[in-house]
């Protein structure tokens, strides 16, 4: 298959075949990872510049390990630490970025279609890295990954996705993604947290959390975004893991083999208990793990894929 993506924006973009291919590609390199010498030829020569805007360990990280995996130059730039403080523009910064002629940009921004933005004023691929509530493409893709790993498959499993959906672009993207892919996407949260109309994107929507992970093969638990949050949409913390923190009694209701996910960071104690977090059915370390591989695929795809690894 040809991948024809220059820049990875969104899940939206991408059709069947697409995610099949990253989540295949990313299959492919997965072996790099575990051997003594974690390092391959294939993106000697290229430059990426890993230019984040928003806090993140694992994106960050991952994005830059997967780049070294390949043998690509990597930088990282955080908003702290560039002449944004000073005021710069966004297309300011990314034109004189630009003008050092790196291959990729991966960018984490605070604003939705940020990505998009700049993907139409630079010639290098964009790569989004979460751009406020919109999308997080490789979070989404490395949990179909990590589903597909443990589950053998993506269509016809029940996944149930729990929290604070309005202001998740994790949420959004695994609901394009897992919808394409033939998955049934359950989501639950508090009214205040589950965007009206969002069930005309394919979702079965519930207020009840008990309903929504009743026999799910995945029960995805969503991190409160509080900096996302103009005003207060909960009462106190200690309601919402009431109601909506996943615990060894509500994970009963789940399939029995049923996966626990969580992009990271966890709140214990709120969206999730410590012994469910730790538990023989979290996978949250696996998606980690994968996120290395799916990111070496996207790196890899965007550039034309044709390099031998
Ligand atoms: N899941 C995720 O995006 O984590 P970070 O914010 O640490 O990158």
């Amino acid at each position: 298959m040809n991948f024809r993506h220059k820049h990875i924006l969104g899940i939206e973009q991408l059709s069947a075949d697409d995610i099949r291919f990253i989540l295949d590609t990313a299959d492919s390199f997965k072996e790099i990872n575990s051997r003594d010498i974690k390092k391959v030829p294939t993106l000697r020569g290229k430059t990426i510049v890993n230019l984040f805007f928003e806090a993140s360990t694992r994106t960050r990280t991952s994005f830059e390990i997967a780049g070294k995996r390949l043998s690509a130059d990597t930088i990282n730039i955080t908003a702290s630490s560039s002449s944004v403080v000073k005021g710069e523009t966004l297309e300011d910064t990314a034109k004189n970025i630009e003008a050092m002629k790196p291959d990729i940009i991966v960018m984490r921004h605070a604003a939705s279609g940020a990505c998009h933005y700049l993907a139409e004023r630079v010639d290098c691929s964009i790569i989004n890295a979460g751009d406020g509530a919109h999308e997080h493409p490789s979070q989404a893709l490395l949990d179909m990954l990590t589903i597909r790993q443990h589950k053998g498959r993506l269509e016809g499993l029940k996944v149930a996705i729990v929290g604070d959906i309005t202001h998740s672009r994790v949420a959004r993207s695994n609901l394009y993604g897992l919808t394409r892919m033939g998955a049934e996407v359950r989501l639950a949260g508090p009214g205040t947290m589950v965007p009206p109309g969002i069930e005309r994107m394919g979702a079965k929507v519930f207020n009840d959390m008990r309903e929504a992970i009743a026999g799910a093969d995945v029960v995805m638990m969503l991190r409160i975004q509080l900096e996302r949050q103009g005003k207060t949409l909960l009462p106190t913390l200690r309601e919402y893991a009431k109601f909506y923190g996943l615990n060894t009694e509500n994970l009963k209701l789940a399939a029995p083999d049923a996966l626990v996910m969580h992009p990271g960071p966890v709140n214990r104690g709120v969206e999730l208990s410590s012994y469910v977090a730790d538990g023989a059915q979290s996978v949250i370390l696996d998606q980690v793990e994968n996120g290395v591989a799916v990111r070496m695929a996207l790196l890899y795809l965007v550039l034309g894929g044709e390099q031998a690894q």
